[in-house]
């Protein structure tokens, strides 16, 4: 066994079972590997034969996932698992760590004290360890004829480097799809994805519910973009989407033909988010799901003092945007009658754009409840509107 003498790396080992110990540890990311075959690795703990486990789960450049399990011996051969890394992110229900490597070969590791201070005062969450059993099983394999035609993977099926992200973007789109599917209906359906640029999302989930559930499609995609509109059209034609439309047109002036029963949105920039969660709530969209993209609007138009003393650091005052755009566009789609909640598309470092936005339409919601709702959020704009 090699020996690897970090005392960084000792550390974050230590936190690592400490947590580990606790039950409170979620993950461990292990990013920018020095080895060149490997994409990254994550590490999870598992429930194997009934007993506590660490499994170490690494995604290599040729797209497939390899599994290393380690049941004893933690102390001696965690160490070896989580060298060899640049970034390392521990995430736990009592807060979250990283370790990094700069190219000098300068160690840092920080969040560890907040960790501890966390895990002493009891404050944190249990995490149930999955059962080994438990089979992984992506929806789309790369394999399809629509993805290859697409270029998102070549004519073995095996997924481009290049293409990787956006892979495990749509599949993760699709699992939430099929998480809801008791949502939707069951014969046919009438789908939107608004703003949908190159469409590889529309491609998938038009494949998903014809191919895989053998569903009547309605599939309609709209973007501004006229040439991408053209290339998708064509390709949709190539592949006998039968049922899939592409339409060239501003999404704010775009009326709905068809009663959405989904309406999805991938990345739709700034302001195109609200369009899109606006048209789909007003034309009564059964679910709605939208992972926004750059958000600006309120990042220049916010004035409160309250907020000062985040806003006044740059950084932080665009995150805390972020996070306040996305509040206020769940409570304006509960106002209007949605059950909401904000999700995590995929891994933070896939895509920092990684909020999934997800309302449901209720089927009987309490119109005073809903008017409280809007004034709620009608008085926090204001708010931080400083009006
Ligand atoms: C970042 S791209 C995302 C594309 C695609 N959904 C994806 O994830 O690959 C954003 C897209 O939104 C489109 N867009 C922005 N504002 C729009 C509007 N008002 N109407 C229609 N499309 C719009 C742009 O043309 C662009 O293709």
């Amino acid at each position: 066994m090699k020996t690897v003498k970090s005392e960084h790396l000792n550390a974050l080992c230590d936190l690592i079972l400490l947590v580990f110990s606790k039950k409170a540890l979620k993950r461990v990311v292990l990013s920018k590997p020095d080895a060149l075959d490997e994409i990254k690795s994550v590490i999870t703990p598992k429930e194997i034969s009934g007993k506590s486990a660490l499994q170490k789960e690494t995604f290599s450049r040729d797209n497939k996932a390899y599994h290393f399990n380690l049941r004893e011996n933690f102390e001696s051969e965690l160490l070896e698992l989580v060298s060899g890394y640049s970034q390392i992110n521990v995430i736990t229900t009592a807060g979250d760590a990283q370790y990094m490597r700069a190219r000098s070969g300068k160690e840092s590791i920080l969040g560890v004290g907040k960790i501890k201070s966390n895990l002493e005062n009891g404050s944190h969450e249990t995490v149930t360890a999955e059962k080994n059993n438990k089979k992984k099983s992506y929806i789309l394999s790369g394999d399809e004829d629509f993805l290859k035609k697409l270029g998102v993977s070549d004519e073995n099926g095996r997924v481009r480097d290049k293409m990787q992200s956006k892979f495990r973007q749509i599949n993760k789109f699709i699992e939430h799809i099929e998480s809801i599917r008791d949502k939707l209906p069951s014969e046919s359906i009438n789908i939107y994805d608004l703003c949908c640029g190159k469409s590889y999302l529309s491609f998938a989930v038009y494949h998903y519910f014809k191919n895989v559930l053998k569903m009547d499609v309605n599939m309609i995609c709209v973007d501004l973009k006229k040439d991408v509109i053209e290339y998708c059209s064509e390709t949709s034609a190539r592949l006998g989407f039968d049922g899939m439309e592409l339409v060239c047109a501003d999404i704010n002036a775009y009326e709905m033909k068809l009663k959405p029963h989904l309406v999805i949105s991938l990345h739709a920039c700034d302001i195109a988010t609200d369009i899109v969660l606006n048209k789909a709530s007003q034309n009564g969209a059964d679910v709605i799901l939208s992972t926004p993209c750059c958000h600006h609007e309120l990042n220049h138009t916010l004035n409160c003092k309250t907020l000062d003393f985040v806003a006044r650091h740059s950084m932080l005052r665009q995150k805390m945007c972020d996070a306040l755009t996305d509040s206020l566009r769940l409570m304006k789609l509960e106002s209007e009658g949605y059950s909401v909640l904000a999700l995590e598309l995929i891994d933070p470092e896939d895509t920092p754009k990684n909020i999934l936005l997800r309302a449901i339409k209720k089927k009987n919601p309490n119109p005073e409840e809903c008017q409280k709702l809007k004034e709620e959020y009608e008085k926090t704009y204001s708010f931080l509107l400083g009006r």
